[in-house]
């Protein structure tokens, strides 16, 4: 396995800091809990950890509106804090990635505090003004990803600034040099420290049409639908000019041993290829969201595997996310027992695994009263609230989930006495007990991480199959997508097969692949 990055082979789990372990009883996570959470994740499993941003901010967007690109805000720690965390997960073989949010600032970073203080300002142009429209009124008919114009009006200067999300996030200007600089300095500052590599926040939409025309409107819009979907955003996100950028930062990036960029990219999926770039020079791993987008039907999901598997570039490497912060936890999308096939099928699937914290002791989306609603996405429209998966880590049955001695930021699950961490680890058929065997299977077998995948037809609507090759090794992955028992004949793929795993956790067995039945939501690893 040794020309494989550790990028490739790894496993990459996302923390949310502000919900996954206070050490100060203040109610919010910080960095000391992570580093006190490290030996956990160690024993899971898991290889790098991505760290939602925890940079100075005022948190109108719980960090991603940053004030201060190269510090950490207090409520986490210090940089001292952040070096002893970044040496206590490389003690232990793991990596860290950081969040990088260049699309935009806080109207409190002092960047915009300065451009907007007068027309004539060096960093005017750091941000993106526009004279009212010729009716008076915004410049464009341009939607905020959270609802609303995406412009806010200064009375000071008389002129609209553009930001994509909350009124707090003026959008940077990426066609000025100058912000480009300042970004990749902030880059190099943590590049510097030793961090492993960045996720960045919204990549394909940091540049915007010059001429600032208005968006067509999306026939395909139906009520339920994000309000900032009724537009296609045509004018506003994934520009050709784009590209030179991602390419700018991968290069920087390249003048390090072994860092990998990360791009958060919504796109369909001729459009994300684009994003490796011409000659792979662009992000290493352009996020796939298809398991969370997609309705959870085995042949869809068959399609999609299939699909994205032939559309790859030469050299790309492929990748699957099952949750994140800003979508409703699988558990709750699909149910508790088709995670375990959800889980299953994102640890053998060819390509890296991230995996959303909680998620591996079934955390649920927890419902939040509308008045204890933090997120500025759920304050304008609360059916696409994201605190629900945002909620405390249930790490054991004490008060709060021993999350924290405080009052927790938001809620703590009902469930947090059965579903945690120390009780799932002294059940052996527990989601927490399937998820830790997965990844052991992957880390110790070559066909679940760096073999080939040929998807099998199961003929058999409910199930998808698929087998990973490594020569000599073979393995058969088999998911019942439904409640109901399936029989199956995949014979044509194998007479007999060894079971190494099924989500049941409850047996091994050499088994007949002409008369194979899968339980009720069971998936099974079969050595074949
Ligand atoms: C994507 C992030 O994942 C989300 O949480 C955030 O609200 C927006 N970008 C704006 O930064």
């Amino acid at each position: 396995m040794t020309e494989h990055l550790w990028w490739q082979t790894g496993i990459v789990y996302q923390i949310y800091p502000r919900s996954f372990m206070d050490s100060n009883g203040d109610g919010t996570g910080d960095l000391q809990g992570i580093i006190s959470r490290l030996d956990y994740l160690h024993w899971l499993g898991v290889n790098a950890i991505w760290l939602s941003p925890i940079f100075p901010s005022p948190m109108a967007d719980f960090g991603y509106d940053v004030a201060d690109y190269v510090d950490i805000a207090p409520i986490f720690g210090t940089l001292a804090d952040f070096d002893q965390l970044l040496h206590a997960a490389h003690e232990r073989g793991l990596k860290i990635m950081l969040d990088l949010v260049p699309n935009h600032s806080s109207d409190e970073h002092p960047w915009f505090v300065e451009s907007r203080s007068s027309r004539n300002n060096a960093k005017r142009d750091w941000y993106i003004w526009r004279d009212p429209g010729p009716a008076g009124g915004p410049p464009n008919n341009w939607q905020s990803f959270f609802g609303g114009d995406a412009w806010t009006f200064d009375p000071a200067t008389g002129q609209y600034y553009l930001h994509l999300f909350d009124t707090k996030q003026p959008d940077l200007n990426w066609r000025n040099p100058a912000v480009r600089d300042a970004i990749y300095a902030a880059m190099r500052f943590w590049l510097d420290r030793g961090v492993d590599g960045f996720r960045v926040d919204v990549i394909w939409l940091l540049i915007k049409d010059e001429q600032y025309r208005d968006n067509p409107m999306n026939p395909a819009w139906k009520p339920g639908d994000p309000p900032h979907s009724r537009q296609e955003q045509v004018y506003m996100a994934d520009l050709p000019e784009v590209h030179d950028i991602v390419r700018e930062m991968r290069s920087l990036l390249d003048q390090y041993h072994e860092r990998v960029l990360i791009g958060e990219i919504y796109l369909p999926v001729p459009r994300l290829m684009l994003y490796y770039g011409t000659n792979r020079d662009e992000a290493h791993l352009p996020f796939n969201f298809q398991l969370i987008l997609l309705p959870w039907d085995a042949q869809v999901v068959r399609e999609a595997v299939d699909t994205y598997e032939a559309a790859l570039p030469t050299g790309a490497w492929p990748n699957w996310v099952l949750g994140n912060h800003d979508q409703p936890r699988i558990a709750s999308r699909v149910g508790l027992d088709q995670a375990r096939v959800a889980q299953m099928m994102l640890l053998t699937l060819r390509g890296t695994p991230t995996c959303y914290y909680g998620d591996e002791i079934g955390m649920q989306n927890v419902p939040i009263p509308l008045e204890l609603i933090h997120d500025p996405q759920g304050k304008d429209d609360p059916a696409h609230s994201r605190d629900p998966e945002r909620t405390p880590m249930q790490w054991d049955a004490s008060a709060n989930a021993g999350f924290t001695s405080g009052q927790p930021w938001l809620p703590v699950a009902d469930n947090y006495t059965t579903v945690n961490v120390v009780a799932q680890r002294e059940d052996a058929t527990s989601m927490l007990a399937l998820f830790r065997h997965l990844i052991e299977l992957r880390h110790t077998m070559p066909a679940l991480s760096i073999g080939a995948h040929q998807s099998v037809d199961s003929r058999n609507d409910h199930v998808f199959a698929y087998v990973r090759e490594h020569a000599p090794q073979r393995v058969l992955i088999v998911l019942n997508f439904s409640a109901d028992k399936q029989d199956l004949d995949l014979s044509s793929t194998s007479v007999t097969g060894r079971l190494l795993c099924t989500t049941y956790m409850d047996s091994d067995d050499t088994l007949n692949l002409g008369y194979l039945t899968l339980r009720p939501n069971e998936g099974m690893i079969i050595a074949i």
